[in-house]
């Protein structure tokens, strides 16, 4: 089966006033039905620059400067705006950590829902309100024809989560961008997001790329890792591969931040910084943070990716050995 979402090669930049930010340096990833892709990364590696990419909302001054994102088998940046209009949301869809700046605040959460059914399937205004209550209802929301008059402002926090991926799958999308969907919310309620999240996959076949910090997160959900670092992606895995051997010394030294998996633990930093995307040289991007880097990583080109075994790869050139515990 060819994946449904499959990006190759993207590269993205951000043309700002200090310079060219080069947020984007060669993403590939493939995303199979039903499948979740758990994508991983410390702030500013690129993940929601790669989510908005695909949905074609980069904003200004970013632009995509070169790569392909095929979407059943269409190049999606060679489209135009006419047919992503009809694929966002339908066909794929995204859902922010932060609902309070995704959903419109001056609107009511049924303005919002019933906008957005009316562009996509002409429904009538009284039809479209009807389906947004039935869509509140669904996703466990109580009261919600009154929910529907009511401002993003007046929900809680885990509430408007729900609302925003309410809104996010209504129109039945194959592939869900969930950008820290689950972050900021108290466990139940991140316990909750998964498991919503969960039905999705398993009722319908909806594909998911997961972003998060969340290591506990990702061993819960995902089927794949990808690990992403200053615009790449360094490692795939397996999540049973990645906690078995996390091979890029970044991904290892991640696992080994974490003392246990099935605590509540969050991204601990590893020490020093990314490189910086304005400069960025021909070399490993990791290499100043490297406890593995030897002579030989200092005098040699950015590493490409490589297969470790089946299913697994790296773009290292002295991968970890064992297991981080
Ligand atoms: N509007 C912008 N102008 C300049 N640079 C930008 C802009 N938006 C993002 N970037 C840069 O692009 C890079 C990738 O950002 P991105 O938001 O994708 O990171 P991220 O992995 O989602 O991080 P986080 O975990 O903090 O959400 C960062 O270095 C960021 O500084
Ligand atoms: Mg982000």
């Amino acid at each position: 089966m060819p994946p449904l979402l499959e990006v190759r090669d993207l590269h993205a930049h951000f043309f700002a006033r200090e310079g060219v930010v080069k947020a984007l340096n060669g993403v590939n990833l493939a995303l199979h039905e039903g499948e979740v892709l758990g994508l991983l990364g410390e702030s500013g590696a690129g993940k929601t620059v790669t989510a908005l990419s695909i949905m074609g909302l980069l904003p200004y001054p970013g632009k995509v400067i070169s790569g392909s994102i095929f979407y059943r088998g269409r190049d999606l940046l060679t489209v135009g705006e006419g047919v992503m209009r009809e694929t966002r949301g339908k066909e794929i869809a995204i859902a922010f950590q932060d609902p309070v700046t995704a959903l419109n605040p001056r609107l009511t959460i049924g303005a919002q829902i019933q906008e957005m059914f009316r562009a996509h399937t002409g429904m009538s205004k009284k039809d479209a309100r009807q389906a947004g209550i039935g869509l509140l209802r669904d996703v466990g929301l109580p009261d919600a024809e009154r929910m529907m008059d009511s401002y993003v402002f007046q929900l809680s926090g885990g509430m408007a989560q729900r609302v925003m991926l309410a809104i996010a799958t209504s129109l039945r999308p194959s592939v869900l961008l969930a950008d820290e969907l689950t972050s900021n919310l108290d466990v139940t309620l991140q316990a909750d997001m998964l498991q919503r999240l969960r039905k999705l996959r398993d009722e319908r076949g909806m594909a998911i790329v997961l972003i998060t910090h969340d290591l506990g997160v990702l061993a819960q959900m995902a089927d794949r890792i990808l690990v992403m670092y200053a615009g790449r992606i360094v490692e795939e895995a397996s999540v049973r591969q990645f906690y078995r051997r996390p091979a890029h010394p970044y991904s290892y030294g991640m696992l080994k931040a974490i003392p246990r998996l099935d605590r509540e633990d969050r991204l601990l930093p590893i020490p020093g910084m990314p490189p910086d995307l304005r400069d960025l040289k021909d070399e490993c991007p990791f290499l100043a943070r490297c406890f593995k880097a030897t002579v030989a990583c200092r005098t040699q080109p950015t590493p490409r990716f490589a297969p470790l075994e089946e299913g697994h790869y790296v773009a290292c050139y002295n991968p970890v050995e064992a297991r981080a515990d």
